[in-house]
Parts: structure tokens; sequence; C-alpha cells
């Protein structure tokens, strides 16, 4: 057996002279302790008898006596020049602690949290099966680059990565995105306004905090992005549901059903999961109502990067004079979800709020990859990267297309989306999407139920299908195996 990693030196040994017991004999039960609680596992490496009399301030005699004594007894091992070792074939009364079950932990049982027990989403998420949502590619030159500036970032590896920064990020990085944002969204911004964030779950869960209060009642998309409805309902947080139609959310039902509202969680510009655009007359009623009654707007600008076509809509926040948006992106989706960056432009009056919450919850973004994402940016890879990406993906949206519609036209009627990285393909003669959702997986092949994401409106069925994770030559197959659902 290989030797385990010797965490045994940093175990917090004592001894109390003023005891009865010998102090061989205390160090003897402390080991003996620890290995048949499990602390200290077994093959690992036991400290020299040398180092520890040191560490304690004991005789090397003493330790050694301890150490024969588990040797003596099979709790310990001796190899010639290798040192002492936790036995890895460990004693009957080991095994009988250890196998013992543990008892159940006992959670909360509010309905929130047995909501959040259910949610299957948690590992499904890494599902790499097509068309599972939420994956991305990169190319073997983003690849190449982020390995160089990685390597470069830790060749330069100082003062600037070390100690504690501010909580809203790094000011170079912070002065890019502020940049893109600006160019591409028509986002108004400063960098003293952009805090980088791990992305958008992060910056769903600082806007919660910042929102604490009595009357927390805010509206969400029917249907919506369930981590946007989670995250509201495991905080305490009231949500009203406000259907979506083809102009997007009902701006007008809103106000009817919740018109004190705190605040709105839209997707304005690709609603998720629909994947339509709130209408511009829509924009200023909701700006206009968000100024009069003094609600927030956190507008998710997920995926934004990747349009393919139609004329693109600028953010909602760009269009706000009072100053009541939120505005949240991700770079998660742009580059990959493993990197867990992202960012908001926070109104300038809940600022101080939003960092100090920030500060609370985790002090800050790690360091180094900040410093890679910003070299990234600086020398313009990450506008390349996205004109590359988009025209990858626009192939494989219409690989998924043409497949869908050549093999499955009879059950499934589809529409390129103009924007994102799925697209929804809506069941026809009343099938019901769950039942394919459930047989498709036999065949390998993760597509989602639409109708799960409604709360409250009367469900639509129909499968939405990530396209940005797969490359086209594999495409075609798995829709093949996907029509093998379809067949009763
Ligand atoms: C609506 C929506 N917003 C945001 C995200 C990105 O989330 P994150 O940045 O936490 O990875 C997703 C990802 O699936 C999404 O569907």
């Amino acid at each position: 057996m290989k030797s385990r990693q010797s965490w045994a030196e940093l175990y917090a040994f004592e001894v109390d002279r003023t005891a009865d017991a010998p102090v061989f004999r205390q160090i003897y039960l402390q080991l003996r302790s620890a290995i048949l609680s499990g602390t200290l596992r077994p093959a690992t490496k036991l400290p020299s008898t040398r180092e520890l009399a040191v560490q304690l301030g004991v005789s090397r005699s003493a330790v050694v006596a301890a150490f024969e004594q588990l040797l003596a007894e099979g709790y310990a091992a001796g190899r010639k020049g290798a040192g002492t070792f936790i036995a890895s074939d460990l004693p009957e009364p080991f095994a009988a602690i250890h196998g013992r079950k543990p008892r159940p932990a006992s959670v909360s049982r509010t309905a929130a949290f047995r909501e959040l027990g259910d949610f299957v989403d948690v590992t499904a998420q890494s599902d790499e099966r097509p068309f599972n949502l939420g994956r991305t590619l990169m190319d073997a030159r983003t690849v190449e680059l982020w390995r160089k500036l990685s390597a470069r970032s830790l060749r330069s590896f100082g003062r600037h990565h070390l100690g504690y920064g501010d909580p809203r990020g790094m000011p170079e990085l912070r002065k890019s995105v502020c940049e893109y944002l600006r160019a591409a969204r028509a986002v108004r911004c400063e960098p003293e306004r952009v805090v980088i964030t791990a992305g958008t779950q992060q910056a769903l869960d600082i806007i919660i905090r910042v929102m604490q209060g009595p009357d927390r009642e805010v509206w969400i998309e029917d249907p919506g992005y369930s981590l946007t409805r989670l995250a509201l309902t495991a905080a305490g947080v009231t949500v009203c549901p406000v259907p979506v139609d083809r102009h997007g959310v009902d701006v007008t039902e809103g106000i009817r059903r919740a018109p004190k509202a705190r605040a709105v969680f839209i997707t304005p510009s690709h609603q998720f999961p629909k994947g339509v655009a709130l209408s511009m007359a829509r924009r200023l009623e909701l700006l206009a109502w968000a100024r009069e009654s003094g609600a927030w707007i956190v507008e998710d600008d997920y995926a934004s990067e990747f349009r393919y076509g139609g004329r693109p809509l600028a953010s909602l926040q760009g269009l706000d004079e009072a100053e009541r948006v939120i505005y949240i992106g991700t770079l998660n989706k742009a580059l990959f979800p493993g990197l867990r960056l992202g960012y908001a432009v926070v109104p300038p009056s809940l600022v101080q709020a939003f960092v100090t919450a920030r500060y609370l919850m985790d002090r800050q973004p790690s360091s180094l990859c900040q410093a890679v994402l910003t070299a990234f940016m600086e020398e313009g890879h990450f506008a390349a990267h996205i004109r590359r990406m988009r025209e990858m993906y626009r192939g494989q949206r219409a690989a998924l297309v043409a497949a869908l519609r050549r093999r499955l036209g009879d059950h499934l009627t589809v529409e390129p989306p103009d924007q994102g990285m799925h697209l929804v393909a809506y069941t026809r003669r009343g099938l019901s999407d769950v039942g394919i959702e459930r047989a498709a997986r036999e065949h390998g092949v993760v597509v989602r139920a639409m109708s799960r994401l409604y709360v409250e409106a009367p469900g639509q069925s129909a499968l939405m299908l990530g396209f940005s994770g797969y490359p086209r030559q594999i495409i075609a197959p798995a829709i093949a195996r996907l029509a093998r659902a379809f067949v009763r």
C-alpha cells in the first residue's frame, strides 16, 4: 500500500506532566485513539521519534516506548529506514468502531429546504452527455492562450497576488469588464460600480442579502431560471411568479399581482428558458414602475455574448435613467463554467451595501484567476474568443436544428434561437416533455422538459436542448438516438 500524506506531523499531541499517567502512556493512548477514531488513517506515516520528542519537550525514550507498544499491538508497522506507519491491516476493534453507522444528522424541515433536498439538478449539471444545458467548448487557440497566460501569471506571482485586496476585485479587471460592457451591451458603468463575483449565482446571493427586510416579495419569471427561484425561496423571500409571453415577462400583470414588490428578477435580452426578448414597450413600462415604486430590477444578461441574428437589443440597464437596475453577467458561459467568475454593475446608492455583503461572504475573488482573465481581456483575446465561439456555436445551432427537423419534424416544432446556448423544441400532438426526457436518458441523451420550469402558469410542453457544448459531428448521431425515445 502507498503511504499516505504525513498529516500525523500536524496532529495536536499533548502531554500533561502533572498527570499520574506516565508520559509514554499518554502518547501511546493519544495515538491509539486517533487511529481507532479514524482521525489518522491507515498507512499514515508517523513523525520520527526524535521530532515528536522535540515537539512535546519529552525524552526520546518515552516516545520510543509509546511507538514500541503500538508496534507490538499491531496498530503500527515499521519499515526499515522508512520510519513508522499506521498499520494498513488494523486489528478488530478498529473495524468494529469504524464500521458503525453514523446517526443521521437532523436537517431543517422547512418547505424550501425540502425542495432543495429534492433538487436533482445539482448532479445533473455535471452530466456531459448531449444536449445538457450550460456547457461550453473552448477551441485549441483559447486553451493554449489560457495555459500561456496562467504560466505567465504564476511567474510574476508576487505581492500583488498574496494579500487581501479590494472586495470588488482587481481594479484592472474591473476596468476591462467596464469597457467591454459599455461597448458590447451599452451598460452605463464606471469601474467603481463593477463588482467581480464568482458568477450569476453569487451575485444573486449578494443581492438577496442586500435586500434583507420584512416585506420581501419579488417577481420572478414564470417559467424561469430555477436557480434564481430556489436561491430566493431558500432565503425566505416570497416569490410572485409573473407569466411570460412572446414579448417577455408580462409587466402589467406583474404590477397587478405585486405592485409593492421589492425587486424583479428577469432575463430581458433572452428570456430563460423561452428565448424571447422583452419588448421595448414593456422595458419602458417596467422602468417607469420601478422608478415610481422604488423597486429594484435585477437584469440577468446571461449568454448575451452569443447573438446569431435578429436586431441586437442593448441592455435594459442602459435605458435606466433612475438607477434602479442591478446588472449581472457571467464569464462562466463566455469562457467555461469551471472558471467561476462573473460581474455585477451596481447602482451607486447600493455599492456600499453590496460590497459589504460580499466582504462578509467571502471577502474577495481569488487573485490568480483574476490575473489570468485580466491579461486575456487586456490583450484582446476575449473579444477574439467570443467572435470565434459565436461562429462555432452558430454552426452547432444550425446542425441541431437541421437534425431535429429531419428526424423529429413530425413530433417537434423547432425555430433557431437568435441568441444563447440552447434551443426550445415544442412538442406536437400532446406529447409529454417529461416522458420524453425520461426515455431519452435511457438512450444516452439529455433533454430537459420545459414544463418543469413553470410555477403557476400552465406549463407548455417543450424540450430544451443545449447546443454550445457539443461539436457538430456528434449532433446528428445523438439526435438519431433521441429519435428512439419517441418510438413507443
Ligand atoms: C438564466 C441563467 N443565468 C445565469 C447562468 C450562469 O450561472 P453561473 O454564472 O452561476 O454559472 C445560467 C446558467 O445556466 C442561466 O441559465
